[in-house]
């Protein structure tokens, strides 16, 4: 595999992606946009990978895609692996639950809020680390394409309230006291969702938990 650190490639425009891409073995597909640039950038993605003629593709896709299709970015993710397994490139798909970084990230966002929301309904989350996810991909990348291979989840299901609670008080500040308010949406997605559409009870296979990693920050 060759590494070229300082090309870049642009999916969106497809500029560079040629440069990117020539005398390349193998391809992480980890970018990512919302909805329907999502799917223009893979399609862009495969075909400017084909012309070049890289030996295999690994895409990093989501836990329960296919479980949860009322969020609009989990129809562009399985869209997305649908094009990967019809490019005609040897391919990988690894589907991970989501990221600690997501959970931080969300309640980042939300830094000027009086209280901090969060998914109600007793809805868990299984996060995984991001880094670990990583991991994986390489090895998945010198290795055989494998097609949709095992999931990958965290080590422990917590529900997102546990998770949001723990990250605003992992803060330290006075803001990572404010309220935590869960919120009950309607519909099949999230009653899916409920019923644990995210979740991969038996892919625990990450050893980072949610509390280590905000320990390690
Ligand atoms: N976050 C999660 O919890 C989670 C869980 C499971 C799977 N995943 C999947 O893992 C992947 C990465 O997720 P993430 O949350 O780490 O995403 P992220 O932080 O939003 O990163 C997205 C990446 O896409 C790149 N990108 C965006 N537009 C691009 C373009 N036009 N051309 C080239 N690169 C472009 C960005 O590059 P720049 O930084 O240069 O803009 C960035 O590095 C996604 O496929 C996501 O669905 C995420």
């Amino acid at each position: 595999m060759w590494i070229r650190a300082g090309v870049r490639g642009d999916l969106g425009s497809g500029d560079g992606l040629g440069a990117a891409l020539a005398g390349t073995d193998a391809v992480v597909h980890c970018a990512t946009a919302a909805g329907p640039r999502d799917v223009a950038m893979t399609r862009r993605l495969t075909d400017a990978a084909r012309d070049a003629g890289v030996a295999h593709l690994v895409y990093v896709s989501i836990v329960g895609v296919d479980r949860a299709p009322g969020f609009p970015y989990y129809r562009a993710k399985a869209e997305c692996e649908r094009i990967v397994a019809e490019s005609g490139l040897p391919w990988t798909v690894l589907r991970a639950t989501q990221f600690h970084e997501l959970i931080t990230r969300v309640v980042a966002a939300q830094r000027w809020l009086p209280v901090v929301f969060t998914l109600g309904g007793g809805v868990r989350l299984q996060p995984v680390s991001a880094r670990e996810v990583g991991e994986r991909l390489a090895r998945l990348a010198v290795g055989e394409p494998g097609g949709r291979v095992a999931d990958m989840a965290g080590p422990e299901i917590r529900t997102a309230r546990e998770l949001t609670r723990a990250a605003a008080r992992a803060t330290g500040r006075v803001a990572g006291l404010r309220p935590v308010v869960p919120l009950r949406l309607p519909g099949r997605t999230f009653r899916a969702v409920r019923e644990g559409a995210l979740l991969a009870p038996d892919r625990a296979v990450g050893r980072v938990a949610f509390g280590d990693f905000l320990a390690a920050r």
